[in-house]
């Protein structure tokens, strides 16, 4: 792997190979997703516990201060709406001198294995990668489902991670799920990143899937809303990195959650 690259990808995955991204991409697709509508506002207390922040060049030119330490995975991929049509139908909406521009350490597009347009984005990443070499430039692959969140299973998500990795992504990003994880990682020969989808009932379920996933071989996550839209997000944020960076339990996580909820 170049020097560029494995520098970037240094920036992003812990000396202990572990990693946490924060993303708020979401409005590329939602618009102004509730607890988003101020970007800026929402991650002010989370950048020190986020390895990286997820993020659209708008959002990042515009509610992110350029002296801000915490490393950029630039998403650039899009050109879909929740109120257009068919979500898998996205290209390339963002060039890499751009991102060079920007400094950012990777950058990421989603990927729709099955869906209409699966050709169209899988072209995109293999040509996002052919610059991410010429540049130095990770790419993250987002393995989407869109709408069709039951396709959390492990036989497509391996399926999709596998096909993200052959086409050349430095690191992918896929949804955890309950059965056969392990075999999702291991059929995927690069890093291996959790999303954390709508947001859930429990702290703990977010912890516990965190830790499994993290046991069964993923190097963390790239999760957003079981963050940033609780009603304490700085509370999630740490409880999920001591799973991720110091290897506690999900009932640790717990106590953490509750301790930091309760200095308010
Ligand atoms: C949205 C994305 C998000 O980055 C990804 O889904 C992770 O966020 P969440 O934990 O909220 O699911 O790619 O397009």
């Amino acid at each position: 792997m170049d020097w560029g690259i494995q520098n970037r990808l240094s920036r992003l995955i812990q000396p202990d190979g572990h990693a946490l991204f924060l993303p708020i991409d979401h409005g590329y697709f939602q618009g102004p997703t509730s607890r988003l509508e101020h970007p800026g506002k929402t991650i002010a207390p989370l950048l020190p516990y986020a390895d990286a922040l997820f993020v659209t060049r708008g959002v990042l030119r515009a509610c992110v201060d350029p002296a801000e330490p915490t490393p950029i995975i630039l998403r650039v991929s899009g050109g879909t709406s929740v109120v257009g049509g068919d979500l898998s139908n996205e290209g390339l909406t963002t060039s890499m001198e751009d991102a060079v521009r920007l400094n950012v350490s990777a950058v990421g597009l989603s990927i729709f294995v099955g869906h209409e347009y699966e050709r169209q984005s899988l072209l995109n990443l293999g040509k996002l990668v052919d610059k991410g070499i010429s540049y130095g430039m990770p790419v993250m692959a987002v393995t989407a489902v869109g709408k069709e969140l039951e396709r959390r299973e492990a036989r497509y998500l391996g399926l999709a991670c596998r096909i993200a990795a052959e086409l050349g992504a430095q690191v992918v990003k896929t949804y955890y799920c309950a059965k056969d994880f392990d075999k999702v990682v291991a059929g995927c020969p690069v890093p291996v990143v959790m999303a954390g989808g709508p947001q859930t009932e429990t702290e703990l379920e977010v912890f516990e899937f965190v830790y499994d996933g993290i046991q069964k071989g993923a190097i963390g996550v790239n999760l957003g809303r079981n963050i940033w839209k609780h009603d304490c997000p700085v509370a999630m944020i740490k409880a999920i990195r001591a799973i991720i960076h110091d290897s506690i339990n999900p009932n640790q996580a717990q106590d953490i959650f509750e301790t930091v909820k309760n200095e308010k």
